[in-house]
């Protein structure tokens, strides 16, 4: 093996651009060289790509977004799209690729091997942490923090007012964020798609908390009732009480990333980067209980990530 790729890909997150650092300082380390696929699978069925050198991945560390930019690509989903790109990477001698992203960009990588052997290894990145054999995704605990910060805004306001506030958070297919959020802030009530989210009994929470004092409802974006906007509105008809929404939304997934983002993401770049020289393929490097894991990429979304049940303990326990 002599020149590998690394590309970012999907919802972008804090941590990515330590990731791709950490990917080429290893792969020099190792005398490989190192390229770039910018924008995702877009770009590597377009032949974006661009040697990454010592300079290019300087003073990137601390930078949100990602460097290599991203995309969400449907024609990688058709065979003819990955066809192109397995072209692309051989016409660049890439014999090695790594593939930052979350169960959208794994889909995209497990194909790729199948349909093509090139040897591919994805890393986890994605602010939901909602990926089978990691204790902890890219950009989750950034995330996480960045919306802490928010709330812990809102309600000064809130507190202020006595005023009744639903926070919508991200988490399209869980919700983490939601609960770890809702603990941290000491939100009154967090609505998740892993609970069934009760208009009466949520009514009666903010009845006892008391009406004209502050109450903070955390709601998960994938929670089933729908989102912040739509269970404000249920209460509102329901019961006649008025409400004030915050979607905190993107904003979640920028900023500069936290030390454990950092660390995280070096740790795996350069963890995935000797996986790809010990022959390995079709797997996640990920982290769980301190060590690094290798997990066949099907593993990632066949078996289900559940949010640890001691947060829904907390959450209704210190109210
Ligand atoms: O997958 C990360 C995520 O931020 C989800 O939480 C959210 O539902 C989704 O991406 C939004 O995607 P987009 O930026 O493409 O609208």
């Amino acid at each position: 093996m002599k020149r590998i790729a690394v590309f970012t890909s999907g919802g972008d997150a804090p941590g990515m651009n330590a990731h791709v650092r950490a990917i080429e300082r290893t792969a020099q380390k190792r005398g490989l060289e190192v390229i770039g696929i910018i924008g995702g699978y877009a770009g590597m069925i377009a032949g974006q790509f661009e040697v990454l050198d010592r300079i290019r991945t300087a003073n990137i560390l601390d930078r949100g977004g990602t460097v290599l930019k991203t995309s969400r690509c449907p024609e990688f989903m058709e065979p003819d799209g990955r066809s192109r790109a397995a072209e692309q990477l051989h016409a660049h001698g890439i014999n090695g690729v790594i593939a930052c992203g979350g169960d959208g960009t794994f889909h995209g990588a497990h194909l790729l091997w199948l349909e093509h052997q090139i040897p591919i290894v994805g890393t986890p990145g994605t602010i939901d942490n909602d990926l089978w054999g990691t204790d902890y995704t890219l950009g989750y605990d950034t995330a996480i923090n960045t919306a802490t910060e928010a709330i812990d805004k809102i309600r000064d306001t809130a507190d202020s007012h006595g005023r009744l506030f639903f926070v919508e958070v991200m988490g399209r297919h869980a919700g983490f964020i939601a609960m770890d959020v809702g603990v941290a802030s000491g939100a009154e009530y967090v609505a998740v798609a892993e609970t069934m989210t009760d208009i009466e009994v949520l009514y009666q929470r903010i009845l006892a908390q008391g009406i004209d004092k502050r109450t903070i409802v955390i709601v998960g974006e994938g929670d089933e009732v729908g989102g912040a906007m739509v269970i404000s509105q249920a209460i509102e008809e329901r019961y006649g009480l008025p409400s004030k929404v915050s979607i905190l939304g993107h904003m979640q997934r920028g900023g500069s990333p936290t030390v454990r983002d950092r660390v995280l993401g070096a740790r795996l770049g350069a963890a995935a980067v000797d996986a790809l020289l010990e022959g390995r393929s079709d797997i996640m490097i990920g982290e769980s209980a301190g060590n690094v894991t290798h997990i066949p990429l099907e593993e990632t979304w066949l078996t289900k990530k559940s949010v640890p049940p001691y947060l829904f303990d907390l959450s209704t326990l210190l109210v």
